[in-house]
């Protein structure tokens, strides 16, 4: 033991107040480089907010604990674009409170599983994983199908998110309640919804017309999982990450 370090360890305040210093560059290290997050992370074009309606099915997403089987993060190796699609970009999770990158893959990555498949397949897969992929180990969500979606606190949700640093606008607060259910009804007015969510896909999703169930809202959320970004229109330096 060098000389300096017994006085530090025989010494209980100075090794206090030195462990102090010590743990508190270690915060600093960390903490400060999250004060610039604003400016790290590129933007880039079509990502915007989830609506209301998309944003409670990933409320239920996380509630379930889909994340412990399911990751959201497509790494840039050549098997998983080829399987999943391009890797994905620090700005498609942007809005994400927490995100849902994952660490385990029972199941296969979802960060690209929106138009992969009908909402009709969705709605049977959450019924019965088993009725569509036979060797599937997923547990069945069917209570979602008949459960009414709670979305009493919505436009709460999107203050706090708006606290938080998601741009959601006063306009966008104001209409969360109708605009979630007009994602959920195709025959009524949606321009509305579309001038404030671009791409947000309007459907019938579980099957019940009328009434927003828990399965409405969760299939909205898969269906949109990375359609925002066209690809096409992505410039190269933006993908330097
Ligand atoms: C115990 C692990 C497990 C849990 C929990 C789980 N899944 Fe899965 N999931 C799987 C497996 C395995 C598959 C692949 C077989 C299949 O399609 O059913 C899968 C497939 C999927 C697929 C199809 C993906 C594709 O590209 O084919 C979707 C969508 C999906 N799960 C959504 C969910 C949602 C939403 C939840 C939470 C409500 C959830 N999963 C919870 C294991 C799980």
């Amino acid at each position: 033991m060098s000389f300096s370090h017994a006085i530090l360890e025989k010494n209980v305040v100075l090794l206090a107040v030195c462990t102090l210093i010590t743990v508190a560059i270690g915060g600093l290290v960390q903490i400060v480089p999250l004060f610039t997050i604003e400016q790290t992370i590129e933007r880039v074009e079509g990502v915007r907010p989830y609506s209301p309606l998309e944003l409670a099915g990933r409320n239920i997403y996380v509630r379930e604990g889909c994340y412990n089987c399911h990751s959201q993060q497509i790494r840039p190796f050549r098997d998983e674009i080829e399987r999943y699609g391009h890797y994905s970009l620090a700005a498609e999770s942007m809005y994400d409170h927490p995100f849902q990158w994952g660490s385990k893959r029972s199941g296969p990555d979802l960060a690209r599983v929106g138009g992969k498949y009908s909402d009709d397949w969705h709605v049977a897969h959450m019924i019965d994983p088993r009725a569509v992929v036979p060797e599937s180990i997923m547990p069945a969500y069917a209570f979602m199908a008949t459960r009414p979606l709670d979305y009493s606190d919505i436009q709460a949700h999107l203050k706090t998110l708006k606290l938080i640093g998601v741009p959601y606008t006063d306009e966008m607060i104001a209409n969360a309640k109708a605009d979630l259910e007009a994602q959920k009804d195709p025959e009524g007015d949606t321009a509305g919804l579309t001038a404030r969510y671009p791409k947000a896909v309007v459907s019938n999703f579980g099957g019940t017309p009328g009434k927003v169930t828990e399965l409405d809202a969760m299939v909205a959320y898969l269906q949109m999982l990375g359609t925002l970004v066209d690809f096409r229109n992505v410039k190269p330096e933006q993908l330097r990450q």
